[in-house]
């Protein structure tokens, strides 16, 4: 086991927009948090979390899945992995922090008893094999629960700027090979990986005055904007627009969607 920060083993994530020490980073996976734990407490609550349990939370940022878990599975443990690991949480009594690369690393078959991993799968090229692996952790008669994000655009093209910087953030995560549409997959493939029970549930993410993933949309497109420019994606005034659409407290919309979806192996 490592403690400390070290880099990043899989160049592929992220290339390089999503690493942990640039300076809108840390806000962006919080925003993430504020808008994503409500539905993935809801669906680790729906696999019957319960004290005692050994839980594996993979890739988990800043942690607040991590903290959660803990909290909820004590006197259990939990193993938070992520290939920088220096925003979880440190100094909880039954939470252990761990450097792992999930495309190249293992855990023993059958370690656990709740397996999780939140936005991260989509990012992985290697991520239908990535998902197969977190089965295989899991216990026989435990859960596996992953959580996607999805990024919403209009089936009849964009209506505006905001609606533009949302396809450019799909197409930046197919030029990083990340799938920002993966998760509606996911049912099927862990159903397909053997799980029974499999379940679905779904958080909208609205975006706009008050909206719960509002702070979300706005740290990404400031993270990654540039980017999305410097690629054609989009045109620099789409950005400022984009801005001034947010900031109009009559402006509504759908931009993403959190979909959780969990399913147990057989018991033996
Ligand atoms: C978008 S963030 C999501 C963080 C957290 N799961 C959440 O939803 O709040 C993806 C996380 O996965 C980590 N990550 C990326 N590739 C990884 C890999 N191959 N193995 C483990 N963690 C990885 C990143 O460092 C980052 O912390």
């Amino acid at each position: 086991m490592a403690d400390s920060p070290t880099t990043p083993s899989t160049p592929a994530y992220g290339a390089g927009l999503l690493d942990h020490h640039l300076p809108l980073e840390a806000r962006r996976l919080r925003a993430l948090e504020a808008f994503a734990d409500p539905g993935s407490r809801a669906a680790l609550d729906a696999c019957g979390l319960q004290a005692g349990w050994r839980c594996l939370e993979v890739g988990g940022g800043a942690g607040s899945v991590a903290r959660w878990l803990a909290g909820r599975c004590a006197p259990g443990e939990v193993v938070a992995t992520d290939l920088d690991i220096s925003l979880l949480p440190r100094g909880v009594p039954n939470l252990t922090v761990l450097r792992h690369d999930v495309v190249g690393e293992d855990f023993p078959e059958a370690s656990f008893d709740l397996v999780h991993a939140r936005a991260l799968l989509e990012h992985l090229p290697e991520r239908e094999d990535v998902l197969a692996k977190m089965v295989r952790w899991a216990a026989p008669g435990g859960w596996v629960c992953v959580d996607g994000v999805i990024v919403v655009t209009s089936a009849d093209g964009p209506r505006n700027a905001c609606h533009r910087c949302l396809e450019a953030l799909v197409a930046l995560a197919g030029s990083m090979r990340a799938d920002a549409r993966w998760a509606t997959a996911l049912p099927r493939l862990l159903a397909q990986t053997g799980l029974e029970d499999v379940d679905v549930r779904c958080t909208p993410g609205r975006v706009g005055p008050g909206g719960n993933a509002d702070l979300l949309l706005r740290l990404a497109l400031a993270q990654t904007g540039p980017a999305m420019v410097a690629q054609g994606f989009i045109q620099p005034q789409d950005l400022t627009e984009c801005a001034r659409l947010l900031d109009n407290a009559r402006y509504t919309d759908l931009a993403f969607l959190s979909l959780s979806a969990w399913g147990r192996r057989p018991p033996p």
